[in-house]
This record gives C-alpha cells, sequence and structure tokens, in this order.
C-alpha cells in the first residue's frame, strides 16, 4: 500500500490515546506493583522513572522515525530503510515476536475475564487459603483459561477488523477514559482506608539500604516491557501518523502517561494491602491470589463496595489488556495484509487463529494435563522468558545501533524536527541515547540475564 491511501488517526487525541492504550496493559496494574513489592518500593520507582526518562522516551523515539518514515508494516520500515543489510530483518523479529507475545498475553487477559466473572458471581468468598485454591485449580483446569483467552481474542479481532480510525483509535477512545476513571475511583477507596497511609509511605519514602543490582536491572526491563518497545508495535502505530504529529511531545506524553498509571496503580494495591497487614512482595500471583483476598478483607462488611471493588479491578485489568492486545494484534495483522497483499479482514483472522493456537497451547501447557512442557518449564513460561527477556531486548538494542549508526542522519533529523519545521533542540542528546547511552544499557540487562554480569 502506498503512502496516499494509508489508514491514518483521526486526530491528534486519538493518536496519543491509541498508543497509551498500548502502553498502558498489564505491565502496569499486574507487574510494576509486584516488581515494586519485590524491589523497595519507593526506590524501584525513583529508578524505574529515570529509566523511562533517559531510556524508554528516546527509544519510543526511534520507533516512532522508523515507523513514520516508512509508513508500512514493522518488517517494510526497517527493509526499506536497511538496504540489503541484516538491519532488515530485525523488523521481521518484531513481527515474530508480536505474534508470540499476543498468544501468550490472550492467556494472562483471558485470566482477567475469569475474575470479572468470578467477581460479579459472588465466587470470590473465603480465606487465603481459598484465594490460592481458587487461582491453581482455574490455571489448571483444561477447559475455563482457554474459553477466556480465546473470547478475548475474538473481541481483540472484532475491533481490529474495523481498522485503524473506525477500530482502535475510536475503541481507545472509549475505553482509555472508562480506564482512567475506575482506576481514580479506586485508588481513592484503596487510600481512604484505615493505615492506608503506610502503604503510600512505602510507595514513596525510598530505603536506600534497598539498593541492588537487580533494581537497575528490573527497573530497566519493565521500562521496557511498560512501554511497548522492542517489537515494532510503536513503529507500527507510528506508520499511521501524520506529517504534522509532533514525535517528541508524543513519546513524551505516552512515558508520562504510562508511569502516571503505573504508579496509579500502586497506589490502588499498597494502601489496600498494608491496610489489612499483608506484604504486597508475593510475585506474579499478586494481583489473582494476593488482592482478592486483601479487597475482601478491606472492604467486606460494606455492602455494595465490596462487591464493587473487585469487579471494578477487574474490569480496569481487563480494559488496560485490551487495548494493549489490540496494539500487538496490530504488529502482525498490518504485517501479513501488506505482505502477502491480502485484504484486512483475511489478514486479521489468519492472525487471530495462530495467536489462538499459540494461546490454547500455552493454556494446556499450564494445565494438569502435563503437556507440551520442555526442560521442567511450560510452554506458558518459555514464551514469557523467550520474548520479555531475549526478543524484547534484542529488538531494542539493534534498534537503537540502526538509528544511531546506521539510518542517514538526515533522514532522522526530518522526522525529529517534522522537516525543520520545528526545533531540534534536544537533538544531540538524543542521538547520544540512540548511540551509546541506550545500547550500552540494554546489553547490561541482556548479559545479567544470563549470568555474564
Ligand atoms: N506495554 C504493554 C503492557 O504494559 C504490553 C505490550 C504491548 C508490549 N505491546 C508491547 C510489550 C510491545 C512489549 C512490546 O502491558
Amino acid at each position: 500500500m502506498e503512502k496516499g491511501n494509508r489508514a491514518n488517526f483521526g486526530s491528534k487525541l486519538g493518536l496519543i490515546l491509541a498508543t497509551a492504550g498500548s502502553a498502558v496493559g498489564l505491565g502496569n496494574v499486574w507487574r510494576f506493583p509486584y516488581m515494586a513489592g519485590q524491589n523497595g518500593g519507593a526506590l524501584f520507582i525513583i529508578v524505574y522513572v529515570v529509566c523511562v526518562l533517559a531510556l524508554g522516551i528516546p527509544c519510543i523515539m526511534s520507533e516512532f522515525i522508523i515507523g513514520r518514515h516508512s509508513a508500512s508494516n514493522t518488517a517494510r520500515a526497517y527493509r526499506k530503510l536497511a538496504g540489503k543489510t541484516p538491519f532488515g530483518l530485525v523488523g521481521y523479529l518484531g513481527v515474530l515476536t508480536g505474534l508470540l507475545v499476543n498468544g501468550y498475553y490472550a492467556v494472562v487477559s483471558g485470566w482477567c475475564f475469569e475474575y470479572i466473572y468470578a467477581s460479579a458471581a459472588g465466587q470470590l468468598n473465603g480465606d487465603p487459603q481459598f484465594f490460592a485454591d481458587f487461582f491453581n485449580t482455574f490455571e489448571k483446569d483444561p477447559v475455563k483459561p482457554i474459553f477466556w483467552a480465546v473470547t478475548f481474542l475474538i473481541v481483540t479481532h472484532l475491533i481490529i477488523i474495523r481498522g485503524v480510525k473506525d477500530g482502535i483509535e475510536k475503541a481507545s477512545k472509549m475505553m482509555m477514559p472508562a480506564l482512567f476513571v475506575l482506576l481514580i475511583v479506586l485508588v481513592v477507596a484503596s487510600c481512604m482506608l484505615p493505615n492506608a497511609w503506610a502503604g503510600v509511605e512505602y510507595l514513596f519514602k525510598p530505603d536506600f539500604s534497598k539498593v541492588t543490582k537487580e533494581l537497575f536491572l528490573g527497573a530497566l526491563g519493565q521500562a521496557f516491557f511498560s512501554l511497548s518497545i522492542g517489537m515494532g508495535c510503536l513503529c507500527t502505530f507510528a506508520s499511521y501518523f501524520s506529517k504534522e504529529t509532533n514525535l517528541t511531545s508524543s513519546a513524551m506524553q505516552i512515558g508520562i502517561i504510562d508511569t502516571v498509571i503505573a504508579i496509579l496503580g500502586g497506589l490502588i494495591i499498597f494502601p489496600a494491602a498494608f491496610s489489612v497487614g499483608v506484604s504486597p512482595d508475593s510475585g506474579p500471583s499478586l494481583i489473582f491470589i494476593t488482592l482478592p483476598n486483601v479487597f475482601q478483607e478491606a472492604f467486606g462488611g460494606i455492602p455494595v463496595v465490596e462487591y464493587l471493588v473487585a469487579l471494578s479491578f477487574y474490569i480496569l485489568l481487563s480494559l488496560a489488556a485490551l487495548t494493549s492486545l489490540i496494539s500487538i494484534h496490530e504488529v502482525s495483522t498490518a504485517f501479513v495484509e501488506e505482505e502477502f497483499n491480502v485484504s484486512r479482514n483475511r489478514s486479521a483472522t489468519i492472525v487471530t487463529a495462530v495467536s489462538m493456537v499459540i494461546a490454547v497451547l500455552c493454556s494446556l501447557s499450564l494445565s494438569d494435563l502435563d503437556i507440551i512442557c520442555l526442560g521442567g518449564k511450560s510452554l506458558f513460561d518459555w514464551l514469557d522468558s523467550i520474548t520479555s527477556q531475549i526478543l524484547l531486548p534484542l529488538g531494542g538494542f539493534f534498534t537503537c545501533l540502526f538509528l544511531g549508526w546506521y539510518v542517514p542522519k538526515k533522514i532522522v533529523k526530518d522526522q525529529y524536527t517534522n522537516w525543520g519545521t520545528m526545533p531540534g533542540k534536544y537533538f544531540g542528546v538524543y542521538m547520544f541515547c540512540m548511540k551509546f547511552l541506550c545500547p550500552i544499557c540494554i546489553l547490561l540487562v541482556f548479559l545479567h540475564q544470563f549470568g555474564v554480569i
């Protein structure tokens, strides 16, 4: 498809909400709080914010630059700039990563749907052991998680086939404000609990004795995941930006929205947990095992509220997951549509079908059936670690090197300054980040994950 008839976002607000919708996801409401809980609360947040500002925002910019310059899907976008060099493969790597993440993200998103259902049906009621059993039984069920993951993918599919403006942008314009309202209501409810202040303090009062190497690397990895960096999501969305879009300010707005929402997520979870004396460092099971119990103890006995808090929280989680899954899906949909020259409908169907197969296999690998496990790890865990620890950092790393060292500076500067119509004040700083700071930091995280440092 050529530049002229390519889809575009309809408005600036729509563009920001859709891109922020990609960034705001399970990473903010599920992963960020447990990472902060395990890494000393406030200290983690400070390091995280520095990572977002110094590394995350420049990396968002580079995906924007590549995407808008090429106005095509991620694979073609890199290929157009890379010529015959191996940098062209980075785009394909992104599309492949996207497809794998799509299937696996759908599984966790499906869990959110189950928890909406369970809280609406009043099933989330019992002692702490009950909540652990509830989650484990559900996760090991061979049918239920598949049902919800497939349902989630169908909803995503129905939005994707409507296109960029009428599907993705419209859905984000409806879902993001709803998400924000729910978030604020839950923050207020949580912060009004007795002893909630201890949780707020934990989030904002750093304890410098807790500095560890894991803290820095954890924060950097979280920043990249949460900002959707490393697999062409932002590149695909930027291919729908117009010539007037200010890339720097859009990247900054998205970084800020994403960080504010992650902190607000923390302001729901920590005050509630501290108010009932539960420590928020339980790791990935925080949202699905610890939290429903915390909600029940904190709000139990207050009629209506008791019932609504858990329900609203899981609706919030599902909305966040949905806007992100849409963006992950779009990477592959745009690729199939343009590279194989098929209609959007057909390409979305192919991507949904493949994602469903991956999601079903992922779910089954967690179930009691004990299949599709390799080396003692389920397919779900494999996909989780291969994508987030290897493929995403690799994508980010090569993108920085590509933009910093290979792509002609004029192209980068034209995009940065909208063809000279805007001042390129921090262009030098940006190039420094691309050439040195970002690749070195990503490399450090990468090497650490393999025990080299
Ligand atoms: N950023 C999303 C979250 O916080 C997840 C996500 C969407 C993502 N697209 C991505 C992560 C691309 C990495 C790469 O949940």
